[in-house]
């Protein structure tokens, strides 16, 4: 598949396509070794970029390298992942032109630092954590402040 890195409009530097692809078409594998949840907040926790793909089992994290590793995110995308055994590969959601950026949705998740998305898309959620991690984050902060109003309610009934 004839792939380049270069620069993107989303992020730094992109994947880019110089030929067609197809939907439905493998494009490429998400490659690299396999550490634990644990492992990858030990080394990658409050890195600006990472290069990471949690598989579906829960257990195991890619820490990519190579050409898969280096598609940007959009919420809009004309890519997405998958994994096959226990690998992961990006495939074309739809027909793509020679000369776009290939993007996936990265529907992150696991973690509560920033992370704004710049995907430019009218689709764009302005985060590139997915919708159901952001509602649970939601959640969990109306909680916190029902439990600190009612905490200070019954401080107030104390005196
Ligand atoms: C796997 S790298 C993608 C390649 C990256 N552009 C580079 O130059 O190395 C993932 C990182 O790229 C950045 N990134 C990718 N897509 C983005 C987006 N839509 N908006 C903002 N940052 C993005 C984030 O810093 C993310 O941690
Ligand atoms: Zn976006």
């Amino acid at each position: 598949m004839p792939l380049v890195v270069r620069p993107s409009r989303i992020h730094s530097i992109g994947v880019f396509t110089n030929m067609p692809i197809r939907k439905g078409e493998r494009i490429v594998e998400y490659a690299g070794p396999r550490i634990t949840p644990e492992e990858a907040d030990r080394l990658y926790d409050g890195a600006p970029r990472t290069y990471l793909y949690g598989l579906g089992d829960g257990k195991t994290i890619i820490d990519g390298e190579g050409l898969g590793a280096y598609l940007n995110h959009s919420c809009d995308p004309n890519c997405e992942i998958e994994e096959i055994g226990n690998r992961a590969w990006i495939f074309a959601r739809r027909d793509i032109a020679a000369g776009e950026e290939l993007m996936w949705d990265y529907n992150l998740y696991d973690d509560d630092s920033p992370a704004p998305c710049h995907c430019g898309s009218p689709k764009c959620r302005g985060t590139m954590y997915s919708r159901e991690w952001m509602a649970k984050m939601r959640r969990k902060a109306r909680e916190k402040k029902a439990k600190a109003k009612a905490g200070s309610d019954h401080r107030g009934s104390a005196f």
